[in-house]
């Protein structure tokens, strides 16, 4: 059978067919790789579901602060290739045949790659855990079960992340806050605050990247940032709220929903993400130009309260035509309110406006 290689980043890595490796996944690990450079610091990397081994090979090439880095997966095929791309990378690193949280009884890193299939739930306690003596590490997820964390499938969303997702509008920057919503409760359980550096979502997943912060009162700092959006499925009024005080919608008397417990706080550190824009001005990935999109996008959103409004659906309640978001950014901002695009809907905006004074500037627009 012919050897087929790919280049990615500054890696030449060989693929095997039983070997995962999603090619649409280059633009996330781009970023992720960023994000290792981006945290400065010297840092030992443990590429936790490796596979290829392209994650580890990466950060590891692309990043001078990456020190150690060691691979694992519970598949033997995986574990075989992955040292065999190390090796013809030049990248120094033990491969390990394990079940990742078997692994992270034993062993300590400073940041941790959970890439498994579907949702990154059951490792987050024992990856938190391994921490052990540090005082700061950094923990990056990828979740593939998007349908679950927006609400497709609310008893799954109950089980594996105790929290009520909606399937709304703003579905993904929900399931985002209730992926970040179990991280800080899980790191809580291993005396660890979280503080969101980059998190995003794109395609068929969910990326979050964490710095950790040991400590009691790191802990409940993070814990206090969980909370509840309620939401009126009628006139689409939302709120962000620490507990739910009213079931009745403000605007219309409507019943409200309610997604939660979910994290209220900031999705990305501005500051963090600044940094990860200036190194892909240097690197010349395939994706540069896609990624400074992102980044910007989701620095422009930083300091932005929860749940974006989508312009398509305020229109559709008010029976009126399309309208784009420059124009409705350009009166909000007219009238002292502030606001942003944002990553996750190109029709979306975030603002402190409340959503009478949106639906009033869309009127005005005549449409
Ligand atoms: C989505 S793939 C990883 C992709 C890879 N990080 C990349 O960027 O191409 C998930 C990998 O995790 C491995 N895996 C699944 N469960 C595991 C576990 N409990 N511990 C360690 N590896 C596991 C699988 O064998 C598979 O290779
Ligand atoms: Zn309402």
């Amino acid at each position: 059978m012919k050897t087929e290689f790919v280049c990615e980043g500054k890696a030449k890595l060989q693929k095997s067919g039983s070997v995962f490796y999603n090619p649409h996944m280059e633009f996330c690990r781009d970023i992720s790789s960023l994000a290792v450079g981006a945290v400065g610091e010297k840092i030992s990397i443990c590429d936790s579901f490796c596979a290829s081994g392209i994650r580890g090979i990466r950060y590891k090439r692309e990043n001078g602060n990456a020190q150690e880095v060691a691979f694992v997966d519970m598949n033997k095929e995986a574990y075989a290739l992955a040292r065999k791309n190390a090796k013809a990378n030049r990248v120094k690193g033990k491969v390990h045949v394990s079940d990742a949280r078997k692994f992270f009884l034993e062993h300590e890193f400073d940041f941790l790659e959970l890439d498994p299939f579907g949702t990154p739930a059951p490792y987050l306690p024992y990856a938190f855990n391994s921490f052990r003596a540090k005082k700061i590490g950094y923990v990056s997820a990828t979740a593939t079960d998007v349908a679950v964390l927006c609400g497709a499938h609310s008893e799954a969303c109950l089980k594996v992340y105790q929290a009520h997702p909606i399937d709304n509008e703003f579905c993904h920057e929900n399931g985002i806050r209730i992926l970040l919503g179990k991280m800080a409760r899980e790191a809580a359980g291993a005396e660890l605050g979280i503080e969101p550096l980059v998190s995003f979502s794109h395609r068929h997943y969910m990326k979050i990247i964490v710095r950790v912060k040991k400590g009691a009162k790191e802990a409940v700092e993070s814990v206090r940032k969980l909370g509840y959006i309620g939401w009126c499925s009628r006139c689409l009024f939302r709120n962000a709220i620490k507990l739910p005080e009213t079931k009745i919608c403000p605007e219309c008397g409507n019943l409200l929903e309610f997604a939660g417990p979910l994290w209220l706080g900031e999705l990305s550190n501005r500051e963090f993400v600044e940094k990860m824009r200036e190194l892909n001005k240097e690197r010349k990935y395939a994706n540069e130009k896609a990624v400074e999109k992102m980044l910007s996008l989701i620095s422009e959103e930083c300091g932005m309260p929860p749940a974006y409004y989508d312009l398509h659906s305020i229109v559709k309640k008010l029976k009126q035509g399309a309208v784009g978001s420059e124009p409705v950014m350009e009166s909000l901002r007219a009238d002292g309110y502030r606001c942003a695009k944002t990553h996750f809907n190109p029709n979306a905006i975030k603002t402190d406006a409340p959503l009478g004074a949106i639906k009033e500037i869309i009127r005005e627009l005549k449409i």
